[in-house]
């Protein structure tokens, strides 16, 4: 049974209006916890199943040899330190990423570290990478109950002054790695070099300091695929040459990407005040990450698996994203606005969508649309 457009009204209406009045920290840890208490047993496990997944063939892929049942995954920063590990496949998500995790415990940044902006459909964030470090977080990975649900675990700098200098960024990034390397956790990893709100900025954004970065952890002989996370808003020609390092040094791909940092972009229409800091989520990043996504998958498309974030609140949204070149997407803001039936939703429009278009699978979608687009 299928209830996805009762509940989505029943958030509209109901539920989000009460929300929306509360601290957003507040809310998206009351909803990490009750999705882990979900998480704990087969009766809840399976009850979630009944009222949010929706399963099609034809949204089924196998990318570097996973499987994803379908193209939808969760984005980092929504489970940061794993606890809905066991209840996102049953809300419908085709895989999920964990973290951003690092290699020493951070308890973020001072609050208010989340901010909605209602009227520009986005949120601003300031966690800094808060997580309770890779050691636990490894510990937590082992208990995950579904073993075909893909999960990536997405890895960054620990934010602090001891790993502001390169020398020290590229050791903790090596350390974290090393270690999930080790206990042979997940099934992917994404090395996020572009967070925006942390001690020493995002050092390894130059092509020179990425190529450290990527030798060093290359010569762990990482089998598993690795994507980097991308900078949303670095002009093409600073963007392309970090795609040719990724290329180099042979990554499976790239995540495209990030949060907007320019309080200037004209989709942001609500007044921030002075006192809330951070990167901004949701319709903000929409065309500049498709962009990106476009010019990645005409220059690289043969050589990058892409995965398209920024701005889903839909499955048009989705779709587009994957016609112009994501084989992939993730998201978070959209959940956060529309509710958490939303991944069916675009599942279940997905299917719509490749059938209107004459295709039997998702795959023949990707990157139809992106010579086109940049040629505009
Ligand atoms: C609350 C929150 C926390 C985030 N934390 C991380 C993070 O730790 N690592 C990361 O790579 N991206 C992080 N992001 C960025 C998202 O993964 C994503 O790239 C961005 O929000 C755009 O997608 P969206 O519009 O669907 O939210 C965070 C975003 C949000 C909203």
């Amino acid at each position: 049974m299928i209830l996805h457009n009762q509940i989505g009204f029943l958030y509209q209406t109901a539920l989000k209006p009460i929300l929306f009045q509360l601290d957003p920290e507040k809310v998206h840890n009351l909803f990490t916890n009750i999705g882990r208490l979900l998480g704990t047993n087969s009766l809840t496990r399976s009850s979630t199943k009944f009222l949010f997944n929706y399963k099609n063939k034809k949204l089924e892929q196998n990318i570097l040899g996973i499987s994803f049942s379908n193209p939808v995954g969760l984005s980092a920063g929504f489970d940061k330190d794993a606890n809905l590990i066991n209840i996102l496949d049953t809300v419908g998500f085709g895989f999920m990423q964990v973290g951003s995790i690092t290699n020493l415990a951070y308890e973020g940044n001072p609050a208010p570290r989340l901010y909605r902006l209602k009227k520009s459909m986005g949120l601003v964030v300031y966690y800094g990478l808060k997580n309770i470090g890779v050691d636990k977080i490894i510990q937590k990975l082992k208990k995950k109950k579904k073993k075909d649900f893909p999960l990536s675990i997405s890895i960054a700098k620990t934010n602090c002054k001891n790993t502001s200098t390169t020398e020290g960024g590229i050791e903790d990034y090596y350390q974290c790695v090393k270690k999930v390397v080790e206990e042979n956790i997940g099934d992917f990893y994404t090395i996020n070099i572009s967070c925006p709100n942390t001690f020493g900025g995002e050092p390894f954004t130059t092509p020179e300091k990425l190529e450290a970065l990527l030798q060093k952890l290359t010569s762990l002989n990482v089998t598993k695929p690795i994507f980097v996370k991308m900078p949303l808003e670095l002009a093409w020609n600073d963007f392309d040459s970090l795609l040719q390092i990724v290329v180099k040094y042979k990554l499976a791909g790239v995540i495209i990407a990030n949060l907007v940092k320019d309080r200037n972009n004209t989709l942001i229409v609500d007044k921030i005040p002075q006192n809330i800091k951070g990167g901004i989520s949701g319709k903000p990043t929409f065309e500049l990450s498709n962009t990106k996504i476009a010019k990645t998958y005409v220059k690289y498309g043969k050589k990058l698996v892409i995965i398209g974030v920024g701005g889903i609140f839909s499955a048009e949204d989705a779709y587009k994203k994957i016609k112009l070149g994501a084989s992939l997407v993730q998201l978070i803001t959209g959940m956060i606005f529309e509710g958490p039936q939303l991944i069916g939703q675009i599942n279940k429009g997905l299917v719509e969508l490749i059938k209107k278009d004459g295709f039997s699978n998702i795959s023949e979608a990707i990157g139809i649309d992106a010579r086109n687009y940049i040629s505009k």
